[in-house]
Order: structure tokens, then C-alpha cells, then sequence
């Protein structure tokens, strides 16, 4: 069962893992299950589809949860996912097969994002969660021991602390780990029972844990990062893969982008920006020509900076240029809140990553009508 916080306080027991704050109003960063409760709940009213085994809704309304939409009784769902929809339907019918879901795409599209929200939808629970780095120990894929209880009363069920994904494993719900390919291949194996085996044997114990129906696991790597921890072909054969690819329009990622800081903002308490969409456009244009090495008319070829210039960095950026509008300005989003913030972006190796920046703002930022006072910004701030 998931653990259910019903006081106001932070688990301060010793065994009881991280201390938790209660989820609540006032969390920096409420879980998806948290911040879109009641959208979630209104799927789950009007949703009269079959769903699978401990499934909260049905995959019908797990893709609507994500991709948004109008219920029958007029209640509005916002979209989640901006992308194609087969995408989405393959990533949730694969959750209700025996196979895991490894989400893969290059930094910034929505892997991470993706990954809690289908949680949350699923199974109610975007928690269970491990994170995936070269240190990742093998106990945050299996389980650890609390060692006080070991040393008192030896090996025993009370003794054992239960990692993320054997906790999905018995509930029946949904696991989640991020940036598997960072894993330590050995850790990563440790997986491969879990999956095709659905058990997870407790040695120690002479026993094991089952599997219950309803569970799955969702994973999410990079696929930049192929090469460091290449997934094992054993393991890899577990898993259904989806590629979440960049926003293929321009139009698309203004959606995306303005969506965001929006939710963004008012989870900040940013007021408002008016005439904030020329901004972004503005943004995601640069990074997208930056990212495809060339100009969207098609006509002119640029170099491409080192980083990454992803949808996730425009976000970032646009919500910097809010607080800078918001707290030194007038309130309204000018090209002198985003410069800055775009400059950070695209330079990221001091030497090389200039030369390319300098050579877009002349040849390209400087020529386009409209863009003087944006030209102006990056200016003052590249000097
Ligand atoms: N297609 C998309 N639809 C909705 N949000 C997106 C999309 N692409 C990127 N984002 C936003 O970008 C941000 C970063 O995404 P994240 O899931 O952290 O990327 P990843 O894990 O792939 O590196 C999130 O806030 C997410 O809302
Ligand atoms: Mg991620």
C-alpha cells in the first residue's frame, strides 16, 4: 500500500527512509497525482472503460489525462504531453502488457515528465522512484537492510527495507526509474529478473517477492548517453521502446513552452506577462535554428553551439525572463529579460560556443525584421 501521510508532521522515525513532508498546497513541487487531483478524479468518475488489474483508470483515460480533453460533463482535462497521440497510446497500452516502457530521446523531451505523469495516472503514485547515476547501489533496485534491526534480531522481513521498485512489485503499481543507461551495468541486471521473472528472491530470507498484478515499470534514458552504460540485450528485450521526439513545428513548441510557463509561473506566484508569446517564439525560433543548423526560411546555414537547446531550456529561459519582467521591470516580457537567459543557453563552452553565438546574432538575429531591439539585448549582454 502506499504510504498514506495523514499528519502535518515529518516522519522522523529512523527506519522510515527519506522524511517526508505532507503533500500539501504549499510543496515547492506537488507530485502529479497532487497538483492534478482533480482532474484525475474527474477521469475516474466518468471513465465507465474496462481497467486493468489495481489500474486507477482505464487506458482510455490514462491518454486522455495526458493529452487533455473535454469530458462528457464538460470538465476540462489539460494537456500534458504535446505530441502525437500514437505515442502516447503505445507508451500506456505497453503499461498494461507484461513488457516495461523505456521512454527514450535526447535531453528536454519529456522523458522524465512523461514518465510521472502516466504514473500518476496508472496507479496513483508517481513516487516510486529510483534514480538512475553511476553510484546507483544495487539495494535501490532490490532492497537494503536497516542494520540496527539486522544486528538485534537478525535477518528478517522487519529487518528489510524495501527499494522503490519492490514496493511497485507488491502493490501492483507502477515503478519508475529515471536515466537507466547511467546505471552501473550490474545494477541494471538486477532488473532483468524482476522483469521477465515478475519475483524478486530475498536469499538472505529463503523467500521472495512477487510481483502482483497491476504492476510495471517505466524507464527513461537518453539517448546521448548510449555508449556509457549500453543497455544489455537481455534487458533491453524487456522493454518496449518509445523515442519522444523533439516538437516537429515551431508552432508546437511555442504550445509547449507557453504552456509550461504559464503552470510555471503561477506555481511561483509570477504575475502575469501580457505580450509574453512574441518572446517565446522569439526563443524557441533561435534555439530551433541553433539545434537544426539552420535558419527556418531554409535558406542559411549556422553552426550549432555544444549544448543542448531543448524545449526544457526555452522553458527555463522564458520563466527567468517572467521573474526578471516581473520583479526589475514593468511587468511585461521584453526582449532584454530573455537575452541573458539565451546568451547562458547557447554558450556553454566559453571558446567555441561564442564564436558560434557571435556569428548567429550578425548574420542572422541582426538582419531579421522586427528583431532590432532583441539584436540590441543579446548585444549588450554578449559584450
Ligand atoms: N512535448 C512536450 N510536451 C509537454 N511538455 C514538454 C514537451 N517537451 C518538453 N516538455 C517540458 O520540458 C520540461 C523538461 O522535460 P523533462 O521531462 O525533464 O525532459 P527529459 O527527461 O526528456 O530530459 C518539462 O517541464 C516538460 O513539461
Ligand atoms: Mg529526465
Amino acid at each position: 500500500m502506499p504510504v498514506s501521510v495523514a499528519t502535518t508532521t515529518v516522519d522522523p522515525s529512523p527506519e522510515g527512509g527519506a522524511s517526508r513532508p505532507v503533500p500539501g498546497a504549499d510543496a515547492l513541487r506537488p507530485h502529479a497525482e497532487e497538483a492534478f487531483a482533480a482532474e484525475l478524479a474527474a477521469l475516474a468518475a466518468q471513465d465507465d472503460r474496462p481497467r486493468p488489474p489495481r489500474w486507477k483508470l482505464s487506458p482510455w483515460a490514462v491518454a486522455t489525462y495526458l493529452l487533455g480533453g473535454t469530458l462528457p460533463d464538460g470538465t476540462e482535462i489539460s494537456p500534458k504531453y504535446v505530441g502525437p497521440r500514437r505515442i502516447v497510446e503505445v507508451a500506456v497500452s505497453t503499461l498494461a502488457t507484461d513488457r516495461a516502457l523505456l521512454l527514450l530521446g535526447v535531453p528536454g523531451t519529456a522523458k522524465t515528465w512523461m514518465s510521472e505523469h502516466l504514473a500518476a495516472a496508472v496507479s496513483g503514485d508517481s513516487t516510486l522512484l529510483v534514480q538512475g547515476t553511476a553510484g546507483t547501489p544495487e539495494e535501490a533496485v532490490r532492497y537494503g537492510w536497516n542494520y540496527a534491526r539486522l544486528l538485534a534480531h537478525g535477518p528478517s522481513r522487519d529487518a528489510l527495507v524495501p527499494s522503490p521498485v519492490m514496493r511497485a512489485m507488491a502493490d501492483g503499481a507502477t515503478a519508475r526509474v529515471e536515466e537507466l543507461t547511467r546505471m552501473p551495468a550490474d545494477v541494471q541486471d538486477a532488473l532483468i529478473t524482476i522483469l521477465s521473472e515478475k519475483t524478486l528472491p530475498i536469499p538472505e530470507l529463503g523467500q521472495e517477492v512477487q510481483a502482483v498484478r497491476g504492476f510495471n515499470l517505466i524507464a527513461t534514458a537518453n539517448d546521448r548517453d548510449r555508449g556509457v552504460n549500453d543497455l544489455s540485450s537481455a534487458l533491453r528485450r524487456r522493454f518496449n521502446t518509445v523515442v519522444l521526439p523533439l516538437p516537429e513545428t515551431t508552432e508546437a513548441e511555442v504550445e509547449i513552452v507557453s504552456r509550461r510557463v504559464d503552470q510555471i509561473g503561477r506555481s511561483l506566484d509570477l504575475p502575469a506577462a501580457p505580450g509574453g508569446i512574441d518572446e517565446i517564439r522569439r526563443v524557441v525560433t533561435v534555439f530551433r535554428e541553433l539545434r537544426d543548423g539552420l535558419t527556418s526560411d531554409g535558406r542559411t546555414k549556422v553552426k550549432s553551439p555544444s549544448g543542448t537547446l531543448s524545449t526544457a531550456e526555452a522553458i527555463s529561459v522564458v520563466t527567468n525572463g517572467l521573474a526578471l519582467a516581473a520583479h526589475f521591470g514593468d511587468g511585461v516580457l521584453r526582449p532584454g529579460d530573455v537575452a541573458a537567459g539565451v546568451l547562458g543557453a547557447v554558450v556553454r563552452d566559453p571558446a567555441a560556443d561564442r564564436v558560434v553565438w557571435q556569428e548567429y546574432l550578425e548574420t542572422v538575429v541582426r538582419e531579421r525584421d522586427g528583431w532590432t531591439d532583441f539584436y540590441r539585448a543579446c548585444r549588450e549582454v554578449s559584450a
